[in-house]
């Protein structure tokens, strides 16, 4: 088995096929029956595409990767896990993720397959909409990551970069076209989200098309502008 590191904690592994993994923070566990690897003293876990938009950006190329060994990140619309328990891999244990969802029942399954594992994940169980109200429970972090496909989806991710984003931190928002509106051209929706991130202080530094793992979806990843 070959492997290649691709980023931070981040490597393309290939036997008969190539496939993209993170390096297992909790070696011996798998979190959603995905396929582990073990390679010179190593496990890996592999990052499938079709189930993880930053694994999707990857996959079509992007450069710009924030998310690395010792980061801060708040995650908005965490789900079930899949995607953070990944992002908990590349921070490692000197990292933290900070992991915000507004629904019971996927919350339930994160708290029993992530957060009660990973001493780097903490759970918060509450509304995007309202960032102050988990004030208490978020430090000031390098990145912020939204994924909560809601018409105010972009509102929402800056609402909170405000709060918890520091200068020169990064803001990335996989922008789900269809959740914004259902009649307009996915093209015209990424270019008027990446306006409201670009008039709020950001640089827009990469935007990358998730097709063909998810339909009709942008990852746009920005900096806050301002001296850290
Ligand atoms: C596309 S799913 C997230 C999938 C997840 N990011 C992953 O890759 O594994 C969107 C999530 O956003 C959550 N969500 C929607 N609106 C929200 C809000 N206002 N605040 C927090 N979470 C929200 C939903 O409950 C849902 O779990």
């Amino acid at each position: 088995m070959k492997v290649e590191r691709k980023f931070d904690g981040v490597y393309f592994l290939a036997d008969e096929r190539a496939f993209l993994a993170t390096e297992n923070l909790k070696p011996g566990e798998s979190v959603y029956g995905e396929r582990i690897e073990r390679v010179g003293g190593k496990e890996y876990r592999e990052w499938d595409p079709h189930r993880s938009k930053p694994s999707a950006a990857i996959q079509k190329g992007c450069r710009a990767f924030p998310f690395a060994r010792g980061s801060k990140v708040l995650y908005l619309g965490a789900g079930s896990g899949t995607t953070a328990s990944h992002i908990s891999d590349i921070v490692g244990d000197e990292g933290k993720v900070f992991c915000v969802d507004v629904a019971y029942r996927p919350m339930r399954d994160f708290l029993e397959r992530v957060a009660k594992k990973r001493e780097n994940v903490v759970a918060i169980l509450s509304d995007a909409r309202h960032p102050l109200l988990y004030r208490w429970m978020v430090e000031e972090c390098d990145v912020a990551y939204c994924d909560v496909a809601q018409q105010d989806q972009t509102k929402i991710m800056l609402d909170n970069c405000e709060l918890y984003l520091k200068p020169g931190g990064h803001a990335v928002i996989a922008v789900k076209a269809r959740s914004i509106s259902s009649v307009a051209r996915p093209e015209e929706t990424y270019r008027e989200e990446a306006r409201k991130i670009r008039d709020a202080g950001y640089e827009i530094v990469e935007q990358v098309d998730l097709e063909p793992y998810a339909e009709a979806h942008r990852m746009i990843t920005s900096v806050r502008k301002g001296r850290r």
